[in-house]
């Protein structure tokens, strides 16, 4: 296993692009099952989470190549129906498949995935959209299938107790494009993510209407058509590069960092005191802001709300705000698994059920701690920056899923962060 090694208080200045957004090339990369002809995808993230969904369809039988960097190019001639529990369990983004293999074979049978740190991960309204078309599903050990021979077009409500599902969305948007019928989403998702999904399934030939609205209308047709498509930028690896600047500017302009993407970030950004300006639609510069940072409080919610991926990183920015943040999680209610070690590094946040209060500004120390997922691990980074000493971040695995090259970019910026093996750990923190 690697760690990050952190040398706190130095300052970032430059520019960093931010890559092909995970949360749209996983989806879409699972849509190339939709067609028997080749897509080519741009601006493709390079990061462990896509190597595994690319790994995910050459055992469904696609062919896949990945001719330059950030380029996948996949033509699924003949795939199978069948997604094993030893792929799914590492990933369970992989439920994506349930989708594009419903609309193109009429048939699933996929591993049910897991839970993670963050919460449970249902997919019960995934099944109940496909159910609503009239597919025929049923359990066993632990595997779903899913007859798609009779379904036909429906209305389908896909909210549930804490709003719209992203990936269920997808997945039924997926299906729909290939079910004969009409097909109306009710509480569709609006995440960016999801309308670079439908904008590539509508130059495929899908017909869908109102897209980036949380009513979707889908007229199921015959086939899709090959493609050519570029990812849409992450605003989520945006919303984190920001949080570092903002900690630990300088003056860092990031490009690809769509403001129409960004609205509520922005506005919580702007409402905190962070010094940072719009020089072009999809340009964000942000300059350090410590010792005028404001607290403010932040509820997550469904696109175009706050975005539940950006709290973490948030609430590192909050402790070096005077005075103290509420910070509610409205869609994974216990997504405070930063928290804890935040604390280890000085930081003063209690937390009761899904909310935090995290009080400010408390100067924060170098401390070796443990990254739990995805986000937490990026936050921790963030915190290491404008810490005092040394940071040790363990299990930055969970890093690589969903940031390419974070310590390079980092470091290009001025960073002192460090990627080496778990042994360079001083004895004493590594618990020997
Ligand atoms: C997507 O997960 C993202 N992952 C997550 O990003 C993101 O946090 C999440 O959307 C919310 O924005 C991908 O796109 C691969 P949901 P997804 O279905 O689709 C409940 C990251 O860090 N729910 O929108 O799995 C669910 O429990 C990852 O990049 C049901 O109750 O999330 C949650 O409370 C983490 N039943 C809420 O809805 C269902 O059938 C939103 O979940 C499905 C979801």
């Amino acid at each position: 296993m690697e760690v990050f090694r952190i040398q706190g208080g130095h300052t970032l200045d430059g520019e960093v692009r931010v890559n092909g957004a995970k949360n749209a090339a996983l989806p879409i990369l699972a849509a190339t099952l939709l067609t028997a002809e080749t897509c080519e995808l741009r601006n493709v993230p390079e990061l462990s989470d896509v190597r595994f969904m690319l790994e995910i369809l050459r055992h469904h039988g696609a062919r896949v190549e990945t001719p330059a960097p950030g380029v996948v190019r996949v033509t699924a001639e003949s795939i199978h129906p069948s997604t094993p529990y030893e792929l799914v369990k590492k990933m369970r983004a992989s439920i994506c498949l349930l989708g594009p293999l419903v609309g193109r074979l009429k048939i699933a049978d996929i591993a049910q995935p897991g839970g993670c740190v963050i919460g449970t991960r249902p997919i019960d309204l995934h099944l109940k959209g496909l159910a609503r078309l009239g597919c025929a599903i049923t359990h066993k050990s632990g595997y779903i299938t899913v007859d798609a021979t009779r379904a036909r077009g429906a209305r389908v409500f896909l909210g549930g107790p804490n709003g719209s599902t992203v990936t269920g969305t997808a997945n039924l948007v997926m299906a729909a494009v290939l079910t004969p019928g009409e097909t109306v989403i009710d509480c569709a998702a609006c995440e960016p993510e999801v309308v670079d999904l439908c904008d590539m399934l509508a130059r495929m030939g899908a017909r869908i209407e109102n897209i980036g609205g949380p009513t979707l209308r889908i007229t199921g047709v015959e086939r899709l058509r090959g493609v050519t498509h570029t990812v849409v930028s992450d605003r989520i690896e945006a919303g984190t590069y920001a949080v570092a600047a903002a900690l630990a500017g300088g003056e860092v302009t990031i490009r690809g960092a769509r403001a129409d993407h960004l609205g509520a970030f922005l506005d919580k950004f702007e409402e905190a005191g962070v010094d940072f300006d719009l020089p072009s639609h999809d340009t964000l510069r942000v300059r350090g802001s410590l010792g005028k940072l404001r607290p403010v409080d932040i509820t997550t919610l469904p696109h175009p709300g706050f975005p539940t991926d950006l709290q973490a990183q948030f609430s590192a920015l909050l402790t070096q705000a005077t005075g103290a943040g509420m910070i509610t999680e409205r869609i994974y209610p216990n997504r405070f698994m930063h928290v804890p070690e935040l604390t280890r590094m000085g930081a003063e946040i209690a937390v009761e059920g899904p909310t935090a209060v995290v009080k400010g500004a408390t100067p924060l120390t170098g401390a070796a701690v443990m990254a739990s997922d995805l986000r937490a691990s990026a936050t921790l980074i963030l915190a290491g920056l404008v810490a005092t000493g040394e940071t040790w971040v363990q299990r930055i695995y969970h890093l690589d899923r969903g940031y390419e090259q974070f310590d390079l970019r980092l470091r290009s910026l001025g960073a002192r962060v460090e990627r080496l093996p778990e042994s360079a750990m001083p004895g004493d923190l590594r618990g020997e």
